[in-house]
C-alpha cells in the first residue's frame, strides 16, 4: 500500500520541532509499524538525508520503548497494543498517518520521535522496590497469597513503563505507571513491610518531576497498551492516605 506519512521532525531538545512530510509507496501490509519506520528511513539513508529518530528494543511488547503518538493516540488506534506490536494491515491504501512523539512536559524530546522518559525510572527508584530480605524460593513458596491479590498484583506488574498513560493525558499525569508500580509490591506478602513508607516516595518523586495531576479523564486507561485499569490509583490513593494518617500518629 502507499501511504503519506506527517513525522514530527526535530533536531535536538532545544531545537524547533515540525511536521514533515513522507511519501511512503510500497508498504507491505504484513509489516509491524516500526518495520515500516525501517523502511522509510533506508530509503531516506539512501537518499543521503536523515533518517528518522525512535525509540525501541525488545518491538514484542514487554519493554516499553517504544513511544510513538499515532494519528493523536499513544500507541495507535488498536487498544491494548503497542506500537511495535501494531500491525500495517490496521492502515488503509491512500492513509495519511500523523506521527509524533509523546507530548509532555515531563518527557523533553530528544531527537525527533525519542523522548527523556527518565523521570519514571527516578519514581521507581525512590520506592519500586523490596530492600527487604525474603528468604530463598523455597521460603516464598511457604508464604501463601491470596489469589485474588496474586491475580490484581500480577496485573499490575504487566505495565512495562511506556509512559503512555502521561502522553494521552490532557494533565500529563503520571497516576496510572506510578499506581501499578505502588500495587504489584503493595498487594503481596514481601511488599508489605515498606508498602506505606513506599507510597509516600513514590508520590513525593512523581510530584516532584513536571507530571500533572489526575483528574480523572481516564484517557490512560484508554491507551495503555497493558489495560491497567484506574482502580490502580483509587488503591494508591487509599493507601497513601493511610500512610499519612500512620504517620500522623507516628
Ligand atoms: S500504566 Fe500502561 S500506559 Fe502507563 S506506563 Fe504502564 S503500561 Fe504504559
Ligand atoms: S519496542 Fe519494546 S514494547 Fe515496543
Amino acid at each position: 500500500m502507499d501511504l503519506t506519512l506527517h513525522v514530527w521532525r526535530q533536531p535536538g531538545p532545544d531545537a524547533p520541532g515540525a511536521m514533515k512530510t513522507y511519501d511512503a509507496p510500497g508498504i507491505s501490509e504484513e509489516m509491524s509499524f516500526l518495520e515500516m519506520l525501517d523502511v522509510v528511513n533506508e530509503r531516506l539513508e539512501a537518499k543521503g538525508e536523515e533518517p528518522i529518530v525512535f525509540d525501541h528494543d525488545c518491538r514484542e511488547g514487554i519493554c516499553g520503548s517504544c513511544s510513538l503518538v499515532i494519528d493523536g493516540q499513544a500507541h495507535g488506534p488498536q487498544a491494548g497494543t503497542t506500537a511495535c506490536q501494531l500491525n500495517m494491515r490496521f492502515f488503509s491504501d491512500g492513509d495519511d498517518i500523523n506521527i509524533e512523539p509523546w507530548r509532555a512536559t515531563a518527557f523533553p524530546v530528544i531527537k525527533d520521535l525519542m523522548v527523556d522518559r527518565s523521570a519514571l525510572d527516578r519514581i521507581i527508584q525512590a520506592g519500586g522496590f523490596i530492600s527487604i530480605n525474603t528468604g530463598s524460593a523455597p521460603d516464598a513458596n511457604e508464604v501463601l497469597v491470596p489469589k485474588t491479590d496474586a491475580d490484581k498484583a500480577f496485573e499490575a506488574a504487566a505495565c512495562i513503563g511506556c509512559g503512555a498513560c502521561v502522553a494521552q493525558c490532557p494533565n500529563g499525569a503520571a497516576q496510572l505507571f506510578t499506581s501499578a508500580k505502588v500495587s504489584h509490591l503493595g498487594l503481596v506478602p514481601q511488599g508489605q513491610p515498606e508498602r506505606y513508607d513506599r507510597v509516600v516516595k513514590m508520590v513525593a518523586q512523581m510530584e516532584q518531576e513536571a507530571f500533572g495531576s489526575c483528574t480523572n479523564h481516564r484517557e490512560c486507561e484508554a491507551v495503555c497498551p497493558k489495560e491497567i485499569s484506574i482502580e490502580y490509583i483509587a488503591r494508591m490513593n487509599k493507601d497513601y492516605l493511610k500512610a499519612r494518617l500512620l504517620r500522623g500518629r507516628g
